[in-house]
């Protein structure tokens, strides 16, 4: 039960959470605001910026063959209009360095954070945003073209409204902090919610000002709420980068990635489930159809009664993310997206926050195990992504998430390789 080598058997990372230094994002400014709600600043984060030779060479000695990262927009457009070639440059060189390597590299050009400036301007919700994503997607591409193959335009395209959801949910929960912190679990990315009321005013108001934006509701990064246009706009913006790909280069194969959810239900929550899948990912099919692959993010489930999620229903342990461990998950929406998206599927990220690795390594035995199923039942399944090559800074939870196959001492930066990163490697053909 291996996998051939036609198929990218690799992991991912995204820059904001392991380069370090990324001055130029939105990110870094929220970090560093006086009550912000990161629990801690990403810093020099795990200095890969510097070491990915070093962390390139650990996952090809893996028996990996696949590596998917992201191009920093806040580098690459730090001014809005000016070009940073020498950050271009350094970008270049990580993809020959993969090249060189028998590493194929998956390139996203745009994880979660975007460009101070970007934000100032209205950010995710400004109409604006397609032509400047569209821009930039064109000057990535007339760089990278003839080098990499598969291009991700936006990761988890689907966050925005998933973070509308989640806030909707915990304004509706207001009077109760034990509840709200409840809910950190119920999207698949690190949100800090332990704050008191105030706290988070404070760190609202700070955020709108430090973005310049006069009312705090307004301040649009990537990842805060969107409104139905803001949820539409990020499909259009993925269109128009696209298109402009394809114009400069046809042969690059392009799509986005989703954040989804295994959504299943008990009896009286068939409709409830309906609607969330819906709000997950069918809603977004006519935006994707044209795309050469789309990329299925996915890292637990949902059970849904006729309340809504419920997570009463859940039976197994809680990784450090406060969700369902629950490996069956990926292979499930694999399986769901492939009834309804009928161009190729890559699993472009997966895995499970745990210090135990041992857990790690039965986790991606039994995904790979489902996954490799899926290929046998014909499902264009192209590749696999665990989340992450290192441990790395999650967000607003900081770096004691510890989602990697190679842990950082961030004292020395001192990398260790873990079991699970040789486990995910013995699943490739020799
Ligand atoms: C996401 C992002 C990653 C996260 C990972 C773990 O899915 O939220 O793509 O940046 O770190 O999912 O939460």
């Amino acid at each position: 039960m291996l996998f051939n080598k036609d198929f990218m058997l690799g992991a991912a990372t995204a820059a904001h959470q392991v380069e370090g230094n990324n001055v130029g994002s939105d990110y870094w400014i929220m970090e560093n605001l006086e009550h912000s709600v990161f629990v801690e600043k990403s810093g020099l984060a795990v200095d890969h910026y510097n070491r990915y030779e070093e962390d390139i060479d650990l996952l090809k000695r893996a028996g990996l063959n696949a590596y998917r990262f992201s191009i920093e927009w806040a580098r690459i457009e730090p001014v809005e209009g000016q070009w940073n070639e020498k950050e271009m440059e350094h970008y270049i060189k990580v993809i020959d360095y993969c090249l060189a390597n028998g590493i194929e590299p998956v390139v996203t050009y745009h994880h979660f954070s975007s460009p101070a400036w970007l934000i100032t301007k209205g950010g995710w919700e400004s109409p604006e945003v397609v032509n400047y994503f569209e821009r930039y997607a064109r000057y990535v591409t007339e760089h990278v073209a003839g080098k990499v193959k598969y291009v991700c335009t936006i990761n988890e395209a689907n966050m925005r409204l998933q973070m509308a959801f989640l806030i909707k949910d915990i304004t509706e929960r207001m009077s109760k902090q034990s509840e709200i912190q409840n809910q950190e679990g119920s999207v698949q990315v690190g949100v800090n919610l332990s704050q008191n009321q105030s706290q988070m005013m404070m760190s609202m108001m700070e955020t709108a000002k430090a973005f310049n934006i006069d009312d705090p509701r307004k301040v649009a990064n990537f990842v805060s709420q969107a409104s139905e246009e803001g949820d539409l706009l990020v499909m259009k913006a993925h269109n128009a980068a696209r298109n402009a790909i394809k114009s400069v280069d046809p042969s690059i194969q392009v799509g986005l990635t989703l954040s989804l959810h295994d959504i299943q239900w008990v009896d009286g929550g068939e409709e409830n489930a309906k609607k969330a899948w819906d709000d997950e990912f069918t809603h977004y099919l006519p935006y994707i159809e044209k795309d050469d692959f789309l990329g299925v993010q996915c890292y637990t489930r949902k059970i849904f009664d006729e309340n809504g999620a419920n997570s009463s229903f859940e039976t197994g342990t809680k990784t450090q993310m406060g969700y369902e461990d629950y490996p069956a998950g990926i292979v499930n929406v694999v399986r769901r997206c492939a009834e309804e998206f009928k161009g190729t599927i890559i699993v472009t990220e997966n895995g499970i926050a745990t210090s135990d690795d041992e857990r790690r390594c039965e986790f991606i035995k039994e995904a790979l195990t489902g996954l490799n199923d899926c290929i046998t039942e014909g499902i264009k399944l192209k590749g696999y992504f665990a989340w992450s090559l290192l441990d790395n800074f999650e967000w607003q939870k900081g770096f004691s998430m510890t989602f990697g196959l190679i842990s950082v001492d961030r004292n020395t930066m001192e990398r260790t390789p873990k079991k699970s990163l040789k486990v995910l490697g013995s699943f490739m053909e020799k």
